[in-house]
């Protein structure tokens, strides 16, 4: 069937169904399985909101303590992987390297082209917990550090800590990453999901799948935000040049990273969990003007924004958070797809289970039975 109304960046166009993710948008709700977000965050851990995702239910304790024994299980990578990331050029994005690394991993995956569910699983569990340490293993090797091993008796968050930095988290710093990743795991049908989900809905295999969502996460207007942010707090500087700065920006009509989304047209429910942890944190440790900045422009852009449905999103505060866990800005957007990698994995499974390819169409606005020019005669 096609139509000749367009949906702009398929705005509010429905393809499938999911059990995984809800989100009302104009009153700021976001619940996996229907509880909401800041339950997942005060009550849960990565680990268990993976589990609840790939299987669309909660686990019982025995169930989690083996999933947990699973990505523990599962941390290392191939030396051959280690070594091409070493290869990688300096200075080259995060997210770029990232990409080529996930697709790499693959040729090392003899079960790789496994797209039974059992198989998609199974490697929907490696997946998750290699990323986190391929990401570690790129971030040490921008820095110039040497590659640090996964340890099998921290968590998912502390243990991604230990190898970014080579140093054992306090247990606060590891909980409150926790919640961090807990907070970005899954968003419904977002860019990348949507990627994920348009190349597994080929019968591509699941790193084909990852590989191109990390692509699409890589965009500024997507994974890329948080990162842009705090370009932002850097070049203002100090909470009293905050107000004239971005009230500039909205005069001259430019957008405000961190700010706006396509589907929450009232606060992120997700940057009010990491507003109050950054809140926390500030006043904790004193570290950086960054807090009481982002709480300058937010008034700001509450003021002159709102009436438009702009409001602060996930990745205004996110950056200030990582930043005060000795997180460098560049590594942001692979945090983020840290994160972001269980919801991938659950969305390609759950959608692949009652695969129709994705093929959408567009309204030809060309010329019609034109007849083909000689090229001498153009
Ligand atoms: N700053 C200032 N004004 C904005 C912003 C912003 N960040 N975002 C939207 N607006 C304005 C637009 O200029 C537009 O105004 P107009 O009606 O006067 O023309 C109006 O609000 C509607 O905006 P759209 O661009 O139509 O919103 P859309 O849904 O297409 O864009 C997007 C959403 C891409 C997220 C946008 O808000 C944006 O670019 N934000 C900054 C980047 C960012 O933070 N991205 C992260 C998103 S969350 C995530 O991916 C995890």
């Amino acid at each position: 069937m096609t139509t000749t109304t367009i949906a702009k960046g398929l705005e509010g166009v429905l393809f499938t169904e999911t059990k995984l993710t809800f989100i009302d948008g104009t009153a700021g709700v976001l619940e996996h399985l229907g509880i909401p977000i800041q339950q997942w965050a005060e009550k849960s851990t990565f680990e268990e909101l993976s589990f609840a995702l790939l299987h669309a239910r909660l686990p019982k304790a025995d169930e989690l303590a083996q999933f947990d024994a699973a990505l523990k299980a599962n941390r290392a990578v191939p030396a051959e992987l280690v070594s091409l990331i070493e290869a990688f050029p300096k200075g080259v994005h995060p997210m770029q390297a990232l990409r080529t690394a996930v697709s790499h991993l693959g040729l090392f995956d003899a079960d790789a082209e496994n797209i039974t569910e059992e198989g998609r699983y199974a490697l929907s569990v490696r997946l998750i917990a290699q990323f986190s340490t391929i990401i570690a293993a790129i971030a040490r090797t921008q820095e110039g550090q040497p590659v640090v091993a996964p340890r099998a008796d921290l968590t998912h968050a502390g243990n991604f800590l230990y190898m970014l930095t080579g140093k054992e988290p306090t247990e606060e710093q590891a909980r409150l990453f926790d919640i961090a990743l807990v907070l970005h795991v899954d968003h419904g049908m977002n860019a990348s999901t949507f990627t994920a989900i348009a190349t597994a809905s080929t019968l591509s295999d699941m790193y084909s799948a990852i590989t191109s969502a990390v692509g699409s996460l890589k965009g500024p207007l997507h994974g890329g935000a948080n990162e842009a942010v705090m370009d932002m707090l850097d070049e203002i500087g100090t909470v009293d040049k905050a107000e004239a700065y971005i009230t500039e920006k909205l005069d001259r009509k430019e957008k405000i990273m961190g700010v706006g989304h396509r589907v929450y047209k009232y606060f992120d429910p997700r940057s009010r969990v990491l507003r109050d942890y950054a809140a926390h944190v500030a006043e904790k440790e004193g570290k950086s003007d960054y807090y009481a900045i982002l709480e300058t422009i937010e008034r700001v852009i509450v003021e002159r924004l709102s009436s438009k449905g702009i409001y602060p999103n996930v990745d205004f505060y996110s950056g200030t958070v990582y930043s005060d866990l000795g997180i460098k800005k560049e590594f942001f957007t692979p945090i983020f797809a840290l994160a972001r990698i269980s919801g991938w994995c659950a969305s390609v499974n759950e959608y692949t289970l009652n695969n129709r390819i994705l093929r959408p169409d567009a309204v030809y606005t060309g010329a019609r039975e034109a007849a083909y020019v000689e090229i001498q005669d153009r």
